[in-house]
């Protein structure tokens, strides 16, 4: 029997943002991998083998998920959201790509997921209904720099933009510091949404402005979106609407 690897994607929490593709490749699997607190959302089934390990150890996961697809076994391994975004399915191909060339030949399949941003998005109303980007504010795995020189262009060039990873107990500051640099390039009343959690029992969903933004209010569970200068927010009862609209001019960006 040839093995075969699934990269799942679970969705930011919801059990009804999990696709019908994703519950079955998770029910196909004789061996799930993952940091332990996605794992821990799918239900335990007799007989399938479960490997939960820490966040920080994405290429040992990796490595480990694939030898065991290698040696016939049809696995899973699990992404909260996407697997594509800031997540495992990276971490797969750059395994494959340094790992035994056996590994090349293994049947791998991606199953996508809904991405926080996405999740977060349409809580508020459609913040990205233009263009946007999204940047992860992790500075493990590149600089401080390189990622305020990202945050200078996109702000500059108009982009909506959606800050992954914003803090953890051990980059306590990065959140706090890209702000400021954002208020250099874009308006005080920016719009600003702070999504924690969402999909969960506790999940939050603040809207605020650019000067307003606090730092403090995120956690390693937050999505900030962070407007352009075309987003714009509709007040009504409750939650307000905010939206980024279709089209836009020189002047917008
Ligand atoms: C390592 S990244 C993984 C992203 C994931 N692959 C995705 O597509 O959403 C983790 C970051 O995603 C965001 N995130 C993940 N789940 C979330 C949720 N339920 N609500 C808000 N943000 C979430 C947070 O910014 C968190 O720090």
């Amino acid at each position: 029997m040839s093995g075969h690897l699934a990269v799942v994607g679970l969705g930011p929490g919801d059990a009804r943002w999990l696709t019908p593709e994703a519950q079955s490749a998770l029910d196909a699997a004789d061996a799930l991998y993952g940091y332990g607190p996605y794992l821990d959302r799918v239900p335990a089934r007799p007989g399938q083998g479960r490997h939960p390990s820490d966040n920080r150890e994405e290429m040992s996961r990796a490595g480990a998920a694939l030898a065991q697809a290698a040696q016939g076994a049809r696995v899973a391994i699990v992404s909260g959201g996407d697997p594509g975004v800031f997540a495992m399915a990276a971490a797969i191909c750059e395994a494959i790509e340094t790992g035994p060339p056996s590994w090349r030949a293994l049947d791998v399949t991606i199953v996508p997921g809904i991405t926080a941003m996405l999740a977060v998005a349409a809580r508020a109303g459609a913040p990205l209904g233009h263009d946007f980007c999204a940047l992860s504010l992790s500075d493990n795995l590149k600089s401080w720099e390189l990622i305020e020189r990202r945050l200078d262009a996109v702000a500059g060039a108009g982009l909506v933009i959606a800050l992954y990873n914003p803090v953890s107990r051990a980059r306590p500051w990065q959140l706090a510091s890209a702000l400021d640099r954002l208020r250099r390039h874009l308006p005080d009343a920016t719009p600003v949404i702070f999504g924690r959690a969402v999909g969960r029992t506790d999940e939050s969903i603040t809207v605020t402005t650019l000067d307003a933004a606090d730092a403090l209010a995120a956690d390693m569970a937050t999505l900030i979106i962070v407007g352009s200068r075309a987003t714009r927010v509709i007040p009504r009862p409750g939650r307000p609407l905010v939206y980024t609209p279709r089209a836009a001019t020189e002047a917008s960006a």
